[in-house]
Parts: C-alpha cells; structure tokens; sequence
C-alpha cells in the first residue's frame, strides 16, 4: 500500500510526455539563441547552418547529409567550391594561414594525435615552436637524398621481385601498391628500417609484431585509436589488435630511441635518426623528452604516410585519364635519362613534369581538405562577392573556423577552368614534410612510367561509359584522414 506521503507527492507530478516537451523546448529554444547570437556575432554573415561543424570526427566520416543537422561525410571534398558559388562569397586571406599568433590551431580538436606524446601537430605557440625547432632540421637535403634512393630501391624491388618479367600488370586498386609504397619510404627514410615488398619480417625479441606489421596496423587503424576512448579498446576482437600494434609500435620506437643513443656517432639521415641528432645538440631547456621524441616520430608516419599514398594513386589515375599529359613527362624522362639508366637524385631539377603533375594532383583532390583554425582576437577579414561589392566580415574572437582546401582548389577567381588537369600550373604549400614528398614522388612516378604506361583497366561493364562518367568513376574519393580513391 502506498504511503499518504508517496500518494501526495505523485499527484503533484507532471505526466512524463510534459516534461521531456519542456526540456527539449528549452534545448531548441537555447540552441536557436546560439546559432542567432553567433550569426549576428558574423554580422549576418550568409551561409549554411549546420548543427554539427564540419570540422568535427562524427561529421567527417559517420554522419550522412541532413539539412541543418550536418553537411555529411566528406562535405568540403563533395561540395568543392559549388556552395561558395551559389551563395556568391567566399573568404581567402593569407593572413589566417600565415599567423599563427592570430590564426592559431585549435588544438584541442587534434588532441587524440598526442597519444604517443606531446607533437608538432598539436601544440601551438612556445611549445610549438620548440618541437619546430627540433623537427625542423630533421627533414635536411641528406635526409631528401635519403628518401629518393629508397623509394629508386622499393619500386625496383617491386618490379624484379613482385610483378617480375610481365610485361602487363593489372591491379584492381593502385591503392594497394602506393600505400604499401609510401609505408616502406616511411619505414626507411623516416625510422631508418628496411623493409620488403614479400611478408619476412618476423617479431623482434619480446614484441609480438614485427616493426613493418606494427608500423602497416597502426597506419592503418589510427581511426579506431582516434574515435574510441582508451577504456574501450580492450572491448572487441577489432580494437583489442589495434591497441596491441600502437602498444607495439611505441616499445619499437622506445627500443629504437634507446639503441640510435647507444649508437652514438653513427652517420645516419633517417628523420628519427636526424630528429635524435638534432635533439642532443639543444641542451637547453627545449630538449625533448624520450616521450616527445616518440610522439613527433609518430606523427611524420601518421602526416606522411597516407597523405603521400593517396597522392601518388590519384596522380596514376590523371595520368592514365589523361595519356597526352603521360606523354609529356615521359618524354622528359627520356630527355633526362636517354640511356634508360635508374634517376639519381641530382637528376631531379631534370623532372619537374613529374613534381607539376603532382600539385595539380593535389590541387584536384587534396589530401587535407580542412585545415582548422580560430581566431586570437576580434577581428575582420575583408572580400568582395561575386558582384564585385567589397564585404567587411566581423570575426570575433573565439571564433572556430577553417580553410576549405577543396573549396580554395576550384574557385575559378584563383584556377582557370578549375575542372581541368593541367600540371603547367602548379601552387605553393606549406608542410614541413614537402621536400620528402618531393623526393618520393618525383623518383616513384620517373621509375613507374620509365617501364609502364598506365592506363584504367578495361572493364565490360564499363565499355560505354563516357570519358566524364569514367573519370567520376576513377576519381570517386571519400573522406578518411586524407582523402582515399575508391576505384575498383
Ligand atoms: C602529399 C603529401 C603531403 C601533403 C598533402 C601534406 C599536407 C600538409 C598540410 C596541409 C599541412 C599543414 C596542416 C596545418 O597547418 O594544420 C601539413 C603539415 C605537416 N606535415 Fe605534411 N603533407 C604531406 C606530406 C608529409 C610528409 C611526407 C611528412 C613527414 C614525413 C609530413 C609531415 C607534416 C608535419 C609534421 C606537419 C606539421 C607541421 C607544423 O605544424 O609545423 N607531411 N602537411
């Protein structure tokens, strides 16, 4: 039987449905004073509103595309510059990508990427310009030099150890050549390891993965570390693996760190090697931790590894949508090389055609599709629309915001007939990984194409496709940490 007390009190309550009405009419209606504070904040600025920011893990790669609730995956790489069109505006001032006093990196949007310890990639003001300028002198010419004779190396040991004598090789995905391509570069040229295109490697002494598996694992499953909290990883087969090859891969760098020091003197150019070297010869206070070492080891992986492979596939695939442009860097090699003997590093000023033909690679389908940023102080950024009309844009303080690369990369106001593929024209960058690319790229694509024409596979149920329905089937991208090629 109930008691009085208990009797009184449930009658006084409001039926459930009148309660969760209430709360979620205040959630709207603060959710609508928000989104109205900050667009007045913009000064009315036009544009889509979208609950959740593009910039966000959820967005970029779960969410589909609801009105007003989230732009779906991908959305910057999707939309490219047609959202700017049609509502005649877009902003791009130097400044926002060149201070970083006024412009500075969220950093707490990276902060997963610092499970190994503190990096270059997520930090900002002193502590980044400390880790700056340890890194800095790691990606030296030696270390370029470096990079060019291993990717000369891996791509032979491909031809004369994979596809040996044929003279025709189909791969249904040239994904599974550049990733494993650029895991090698990485591997020798970043960590100072060999490794090799057949599976040998085995575990060292007390670890249960071999460095490559370690180094190809935690490559390859960054995302579940990135969207799973620490406590969950044990939960599943899945996550249980992942969390082993990142336990792994940090025994190996520490092991690694222990061993390059006992080395001592040793005259090696890997980055990890350079990094420990140029470490060592700053005693002051920014001398890096064994646990900042590791951490800015990890991230030139997790910066150069997919960024470079996905690169590379999408430049094969121009080249083979494009053949007069083949053609054309072809012929340089020819010129460069007319003995047909394997490209030296000093050759590579011979073979800007290769380089160019990257940049509008990258132009087109650029790895980083938005760069985040927020804003130091109250400020304006000022542009014109469309119509010529000059439009002054409040941006307050606090502001969250972000560099739409793809939206930058098509806006015709920048890049003539953007659609096309023209490497004549080619763009500056900044990373401080670039020069390694370089290296890879120019002496990966001589060395394919000194042997290989690349054309798309022929395939019967594409026989009556289009050249545009072809190209938009080679080139379909989706999002992932840099943007993938999905072609099969
Ligand atoms: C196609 C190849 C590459 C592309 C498109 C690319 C793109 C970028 C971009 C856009 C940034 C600036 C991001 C920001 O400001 O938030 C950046 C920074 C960086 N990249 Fe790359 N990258 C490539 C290759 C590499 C390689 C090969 C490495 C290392 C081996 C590397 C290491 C880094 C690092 C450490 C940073 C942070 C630099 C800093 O904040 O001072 N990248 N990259």
């Amino acid at each position: 039987m109930s008691s009085p007390l208990a009797l009184s009190l449930s009658s006084n309550l409001l039926p459930l449905h009148i309660v969760l009405l209430t709360i979620a009419a205040v959630i709207v209606c603060h959710v609508i004073v928000g989104v109205y504070r900050s667009m007045a904040s913009l000064g009315f600025l036009p544009g889509k509103i979208m609950f959740f920011s593009p910039a966000m893990v959820l967005t970029q790669f779960v969410l589909p595309r609801i009105p007003w609730i989230s732009g779906g995956k991908n959305m910057n790489f999707v939309n490219k510059y047609s959202e700017y069109e049609k509502l005649g505006i877009s902003v791009y001032r130097v400044e926002v990508t060149s201070s970083r006093t006024r412009f500075p990196k969220p950093v707490e949007e990276y902060g997963a990427l610092a499970f190994f310890g503190g990096n270059i990639v997520v930090s900002e003001g002193d502590e980044w310009k400390k880790y700056r300028k340890v890194a800095a002198p790691a990606f030296s010419e030696k270390n370029n030099r470096l990079v060019w004779e291993e990717t000369v190396q891996i791509v032979e040991d491909l031809f004369t150890d994979v596809w040996g004598d044929q003279k025709t090789v189909t791969v249904d995905h040239c994904i599974d050549i550049t990733l494993p391509l650029a895991l090698f570069v990485i591997g020798a040229a970043g960590f100072g390891k060999r490794m090799s295109w057949k599976d040998t490697e085995v575990a060292s002494e007390g670890h249960k993965l071999s460095f490559k598996q370690a180094l190809h694992h935690v490559a390859s499953d960054v995302f579940i570390k990135l969207g799973v909290p620490h406590w969950a990883m044990g939960l599943t087969e899945r996550t249980r693996k992942a969390q082993e090859s990142f336990d792994e891969l940090e025994k190996y760098i520490s092991e690694m760190i222990q061993e390059r020091v006992a080395e001592g003197a040793e005259e090696k150019n890997d980055l990890f090697s350079n990094l420990l070297k140029s470490n060592s010869e700053d005693t002051g206070p920014n001398t890096l931790t064994e646990r900042e070492l590791a951490g800015n080891i990890f991230i030139f992986l997790i910066a150069g590894h997919e960024t470079t492979a996905h690169t590379l596939c999408f430049a094969f695939a121009f080249l083979a949508l494009y053949p007069e442009e083949q053609e054309k860097i072809y012929g340089q090699i020819k010129e460069a090389l007319p003995d047909g003997r394997l490209p030296a590093y000093e050759d590579r000023t011979k073979l800007d055609r290769c380089m160019a033909a990257y940049y509008e690679t990258m132009r087109h389908v650029p790895p980083v599709t938005f760069i985040p940023k927020t804003v130091a102080e109250d400020t304006t950024l000022t542009t014109t629309t469309a119509q010529g009309h000059k439009v002054v844009i409040p941006v307050p303080k606090g502001t969250l915001m972000g560099i739409d690369t793809a939206g930058l990369h098509y806006n015709p106001r920048y890049w003539e007939d953007p659609e096309a593929f023209k490497p004549d024209r080619a763009g500056p960058r900044s990373c401080i990984g670039r020069k390694f690319f370089e290296s890879e790229g120019i002496a990966a694509l001589a060395l394919f194409l000194m042997r290989y024409k690349i054309s798309i596979k022929e395939e019967l149920q594409f026989a009556t496709e289009t050249f545009e329905q072809r190209r938009a089937r080679v080139l379909s991208a989706r999002g992932g940490i840099t943007v993938t090629c999905v072609y099969r």
